[in-house]
């Protein structure tokens, strides 16, 4: 021993025996699984359809705004965070959010059903006022704009989804890319930002 302060971990039991209500209820009820390492913010206001899984590490957050809604089947991975801020938080059924995903629903995030959301995605639908040079952005607010992601889309990893944007269904996001523009539907998309490199479905000429 060293003699270094030990490190303090912060422990509200309210909050963990509402997370344990919460996981043994939706066991109970539903099949779902919420694995007791997730770190689940205002549990009351989350609502969890029928056998959905919440991985060790993920954080679900709804302690600001209208909540976070997940329909039946979906799946949270490891250290992703979904953040109802807001505008809240809506993903349906079986769609799979991996691991280190970000979905923050400032401006509030619709996200269909049997989407795939790649790891270290990053789904925020807000951003910051910084026209006025005078003072600096993080005192000048916030714009706020719905993301929408209609069903069977799926996202690559790392990808990137700006506020106001709507990606149509059966859309793909390729690795990396960054979307500023609303995506038409069974449209491949690559790229930053994002441009069209092909149609599902259909073959190049
Ligand atoms: C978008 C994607 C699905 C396209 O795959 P594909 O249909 O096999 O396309 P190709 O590999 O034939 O690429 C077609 C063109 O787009 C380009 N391209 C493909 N993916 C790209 C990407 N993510 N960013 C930029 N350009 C990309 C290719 O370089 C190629 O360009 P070229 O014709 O000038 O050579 C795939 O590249 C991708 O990004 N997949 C995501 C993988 C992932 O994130 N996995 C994690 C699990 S969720």
């Amino acid at each position: 021993m060293d003699g270094s302060p030990l490190p303090v971990r912060s422990f509200s039991a309210p909050s963990v025996l509402a997370e344990l209500w919460f996981s043994l209820v939706h066991r109970l009820r539903g099949g779902s699984r919420v694995s007791p390492g997730s770190d689940l913010k205002q549990p009351g206001r989350i609502t969890l359809g029928a056998r959905c899984k919440i991985h060790r590490g993920a954080q679900i957050d709804a302690s600001v705004g209208t909540g976070v809604q997940f329909a039946e089947r979906v799946s949270i991975g490891r250290g992703a965070m979904i953040q109802g801020s807001r505008g809240g938080v809506a993903i349906g059924a079986g769609t799979e959010v991996n691991n280190y995903a970000v979905i923050n629903g400032a401006g509030g995030v619709t996200i269909g059903a049997d989407c795939l959301v790649g790891p270290h995605a990053c789904i925020v639908s807000y951003g910051h006022e910084y026209r006025d040079r005078e003072r600096p952005i993080r005192t000048q607010g916030y714009r706020y704009a719905p993301i929408v992601i209609e069903d069977d889309v799926w996202i690559g990893a790392h990808a990137v989804v700006l506020a106001g944007v709507r990606v149509g269904r059966g859309a793909v996001l390729g690795a990396g890319s960054v979307v500023t523009r609303d995506v038409e539907p069974y449209t491949v998309v690559a790229g930053v930002p994002a441009r069209a490199i092909a149609r599902r479905g259909e073959r190049a000429a």
